[in-house]
Parts: C-alpha cells; structure tokens; sequence
C-alpha cells in the first residue's frame, strides 16, 4: 500500500507553502455553528458518530482525561455517552460560537469544560496531562502546522495514554471524482477548501489539508502501534445526491454497509472519507 501511495503522490506532489490563515477557519466555523448540528442530523451522519462511539467506547476507561481537540459543539462529549464512569472531560476549539453552542449544549454535563483555543498551542497544559487525546470529524485536518501540533498531542499524552485523531482523506473516492476540480487543479490537492456535507448552496468554505494514510501516519510517528483505517466511502461519494430517504435505507443497513466498507477499505483506507488514526504513548 505504502508504495502505491508513493507513487501516487509522485504523480500529483503536495502542495507545499499553502496559507491556511487561522482566521478563515475560525470565520467558517462561526458562520455555521448555529446550524452546526441539525446539518448532520442525517442517518449517515448517525451512522458514523456511532461507529466512532464504539471506537471511543474500546479506549476511553473510568476515570480518563480526556482532550478533544477541535471539539466543535461537543459531539466528542455526547459520544463518550453516560456510560464510562468519573471522566474529565476538556474540549478545546478556536471558533467562540462552536464553543457557546458546546456550552449550551452540555450546560447539564457536570464533568466537563470547553475552552476557546488554538490546537497547535497546548502551552496552558503540563506535559502528560491527559489519558486520551481525539479530534473527531476532521478538525485537525484545519490545522496549518500538523508535524508540530502531533508533538504537542504527544506531549500531553500521559505514558499509555490513546489517541484518535480523524482527518480528511485526500485521495478519497469523494475526491477522485471531482473531475471538474481534479482536472482544472492538475490533480487532488493535499490543501484545499472543504464544505462541510449537507451545507448545501453555500459559498463559503474553510482551507483543508487532506491526508493519505502516510502521512498522517507520519504525523502521528512519536506515537507506537500507529494504525490507520477508512470511515464512509461510498456514501460520502455523492452524499448530496444519495438521499437515505430515497432509498428507503434505515440506520441498520447503512451501519452494516459502512461496517463491511471498513472490511473492503482494510489495504486502501485512503479511499474513505475520512482517515482514523489510533495510536498508544507507550513511555
Ligand atoms: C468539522 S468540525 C468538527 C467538530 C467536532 N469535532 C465534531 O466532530 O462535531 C471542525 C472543528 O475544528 C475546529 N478547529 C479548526 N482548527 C482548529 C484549531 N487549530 N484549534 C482548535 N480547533 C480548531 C473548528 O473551529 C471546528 O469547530
């Protein structure tokens, strides 16, 4: 796998010194954070959250601290459910309005704060503060400075401490088949705009990286046990045009296609969506 990606970034190179300005981000994120979450009110999105749920579910014990990173309206939060016992709970985002909107949201959650902050600078927290470090949906693939800010996740990492991180993929079947973007760009860009789904007709967008499953891989080297899989490949390929309604599709049966996706996708993860990464600080 390793070298057909090599050859394919051979064929369509990164792009290098791209501006990704904080402050579009924050802009993005803001503009839509009211409406965040009734834009993934659909089943795929459900789907999704619930197979990271039991991700989560399979890492996060009693008692963790927990560092969710890019938390948005906190859907990291109401993913770890009531079920695990006596967590601290810390969310960190750079849009304000993501964080009101998690504020309201979680305004009844006892165990849990959500800050107003910049991923890439995690000074305010002591080396080996937290069991589990996530940034769920993408959120990390805004950042601008990812080498740096993976050593930052590693630093306040405790010894045994997990992570999962998610990404967007760049050579995701989604992307593949944007002909008309792919052929006027010369090929699929590692940075770019990203939409998020459901947002229908609007213009605005925020800068993106996005990631084949080596170099995200690469990001996160510090860490062991590294490993990569794919989340939502063909649904997410023409998310606008495949209505679940439409196709009379309920919950469990995109659950099951998403799951023996994850089967299909085990040598060639890049062609999901979205790239999940877990890994272990082992020392
Ligand atoms: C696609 S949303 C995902 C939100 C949430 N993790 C979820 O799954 O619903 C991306 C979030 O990352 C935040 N974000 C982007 N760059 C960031 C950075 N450098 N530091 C902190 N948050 C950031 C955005 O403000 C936005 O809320």
């Amino acid at each position: 796998m390793n070298a057909l990606t090599t050859s394919i970034e051979g064929v369509w190179p990164s792009a290098t010194a791209v501006a990704m300005p904080k402050n579009r981000v924050a802009e993005y994120y803001d503009a839509i954070a009211m409406d965040y979450d009734s834009l993934y009110g659909d089943v795929f999105s459900q789907v999704e959250n619930s197979i990271i749920a039991d991700r989560l579910s399979e890492i996060v014990q009693s008692g963790d601290r927990i560092l969710d990173l890019g938390c948005g309206t906190g859907l990291g939060r109401s993913l770890l459910g009531q079920g695990v016992q006596g967590l601290h709970y810390n969310g960190l985002d750079l849009s304000e309005r993501m964080i009101a909107c998690a504020r309201q949201k979680h305004r009844n959650v006892s165990d849990s704060s959500f800050l107003i902050g910049d991923m890439t600078d995690l000074s305010m927290y002591p080396e080996d503060s937290f069991d589990c470090v996530i940034s769920l949906f993408g959120s990390f693939s805004h950042v601008p400075n990812p080498t740096e800010a993976g050593k930052e996740m590693w630093r306040v990492c405790a010894p045994g401490g997990r992570i999962l991180i998610m990404t967007y993929s760049r050579f995701s079947m989604r992307n593949l088949f944007d002909f008309q973007r792919t052929l006027s760009s010369g090929g699929v860009p590692s940075v770019g705009e990203y939409s998020i789904r459901n947002s229908g007709g609007q213009e605005i967008s925020s800068p993106a990286h996005f990631y084949t499953p080596s170099r995200v891989k690469s990001v996160f080297e510090d860490f062991d046990e590294v490993s990569v899989s794919g989340l939502n490949a063909v649904f997410e390929l023409n998310s606008a045009k495949v209505s679940a309604r439409a196709l009379k599709l309920g919950f469990a049966s995109v659950k099951r296609t998403m799951l023996f996706e994850q089967v299909l996708l085990s040598r060639l993860p890049g062609l999901a969506h979205s790239l999940v990464v877990q890994g272990v600080k082992t020392c």
